[in-house]
């Protein structure tokens, strides 16, 4: 695509989600059958009852396809108006060609600029900060944004603290320039790194610090994860960075009218709930049955929300990521579709 500045500052407005769950559910029941745990401990201290993993053959884009199909269908624009394709994942099908460009190939997109975005379980509203200052710049008018991840295929099935946390899925949301009827779309971003965490939550074998080689332990290509100090930041990031927004923003937690956080714990969740001072029934949460789906787990709560009527149109949306890196991302946005069609039935 070119890009260039059409000269004014336009909004940036999300207009339709869309998501992709494999068809291989395992529950905690099959889980216990392979480790020494059992459902009662897992649903207790994680809230997570089932997850889906991909088939052997099911790559990041085949799901990221599918969600993108649904995105695309429910804004009612054409693959080849978008601009940008961004696919924010951890387990992309390659380390080149990107997903994106695979993607963008796949759902008839060509010569949009595609790239994969690497920020784990931030990915998606990482990914949304830039559809969002592309949009807002005037250099794009649509940029796709589909989280793809397969932390399934990456667990060692033989640890305990980790192989019961993670699911496959793909989720996304399509962000385009509004018009006069827009009421505002993005109204700020509160995102951030800290690597001096990068050891807490990683994957270390496969990358140039440590190729695989046929020596390499099975373990060492599989996520590792300090599951306590991961835990610690995540509920302190899920509190600090929503207030910061907040604060900067001038506005109140009452003028939310739906909290979607990454699916990683009910713990989390539910203590940062209880900091923020959110009424329970403007929170969302589907991890007890997909687990944690990284990159996806916050489109993938936000499709399932829009099916059941709990997210409308006008809604005032706080998305909360985080994740590996360290890496943590908040946003506060205006749920826009742009035809009464996608609204809910
Ligand atoms: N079944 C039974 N017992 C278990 C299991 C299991 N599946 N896993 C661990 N245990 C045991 C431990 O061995 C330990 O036993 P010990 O006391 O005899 O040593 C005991 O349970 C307590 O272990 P903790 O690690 O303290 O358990 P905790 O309550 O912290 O829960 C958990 C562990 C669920 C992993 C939690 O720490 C957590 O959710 N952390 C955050 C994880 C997370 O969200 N990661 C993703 C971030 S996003 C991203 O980018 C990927």
């Amino acid at each position: 695509m070119i890009a260039a500045r059409n000269g004014k500052r336009q909004s940036a407005r999300l207009v339709s989600v869309g998501s992709y769950v494999p068809e291989r559910v395992v529950t905690n029941a099959e889980l216990a059958r392979i480790v020494d745990t059992t459902d009662e401990w897992i649903v207790t201290r994680t809230g997570i009852r089932e997850r889906r993993f991909a088939a052997p053959d099911e790559a990041a884009s085949d799901m990221a396809l599918i969600a993108a199909e649904e995105i695309m269908a429910q804004a009612g624009v054409a693959p080849s108006e978008l601009d940008f394709v961004i696919v924010p994942t951890s387990t992309p099908d390659h380390f080149f060609p990107s997903t994106a460009a695979i993607l963008a190939e796949r759902i008839g997109a060509r010569g949009a600029a595609a790239y994969d975005l690497s920020a784990a379980c931030a990915g998606f509203v990482y990914g949304l900060s830039q559809a969002a200052a592309l949009v807002e710049s005037g250099l794009a008018g649509h940029v796709l944004v589909v989280g793809s991840d397969q932390l399934g295929k990456m667990q060692d099935m033989t640890d305990r603290s980790t192989c019961i946390l993670f699911g496959d899925a793909a989720g996304g949301a399509l962000i385009s320039a509004g018009d006069e009827s827009t009421t505002g779309g993005f109204l700020g971003f509160e995102i951030g790194a800290d690597g001096s965490g990068a050891d807490l939550l990683t994957i270390p074998a496969g990358g140039s610090r440590q190729p695989i080689t046929a020596e390499t332990p099975r373990a060492e290509a599989c996520i590792q994860m300090n599951g306590r100090e991961v835990f610690k930041f995540a509920t302190r990031v899920m509190i600090d960075s929503p207030l910061r927004l907040l604060e900067r923003l001038e506005m109140s937690i009452d003028e939310i009218d739906l909290l979607i956080a990454h699916q990683a714990n009910s713990r989390i969740i539910e203590h940062a709930v209880k900091r923020l001072g959110i009424a329970p029934e403007k929170v969302f949460n589907n991890l007890e049955r997909y687990g944690n789906t990284s990159a996806a787990s916050i489109p993938l709560a936000m499709k399932e929300a829009r099916d059941l009527g709990r997210m409308r149109p006008g809604d005032l949306l706080l998305l909360v990521g985080f994740g590996g890196g360290l890496t943590w991302g908040t946003t506060i946005v205006r749920y826009e579709p742009v035809s009464p069609e996608a609204a809910p039935a």
